[in-house]
């Protein structure tokens, strides 16, 4: 199921299957759509496949590092 799952067209006018945008995305840190479009080709068309596109990037996209770790003092209890 995985396999018919990865050669699944996502952008018709460029035959660009899922598995190669999942390629980019986990394998070249791609990040956004523009950043999608420029190392796959997808979406140069017709355009009707940006939706998608985006919609593999938050499947395949690991979530952002915290902006900071939070303190270690704020799980301390308070003086008593
Ligand atoms: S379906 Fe992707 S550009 Fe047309």
């Amino acid at each position: 199921m995985e396999r018919v799952e990865q050669e699944r067209i996502v952008c018709a006018c460029l035959q660009v299957t899922e598995r190669r945008l999942r390629e980019a995305v986990e394998g070249c840190g791609v990040r956004t759509v523009c950043e999608l479009i420029r190392a796959t080709e997808a979406g140069t068309g017709c355009t009707a496949c940006h939706h998608r596109l985006e919609s593999c990037l938050t499947r395949w996209s690991s979530p952002p590092p915290p902006l900071r770790e939070p303190a270690a003092e704020s799980y301390a209890s308070p003086p008593a």
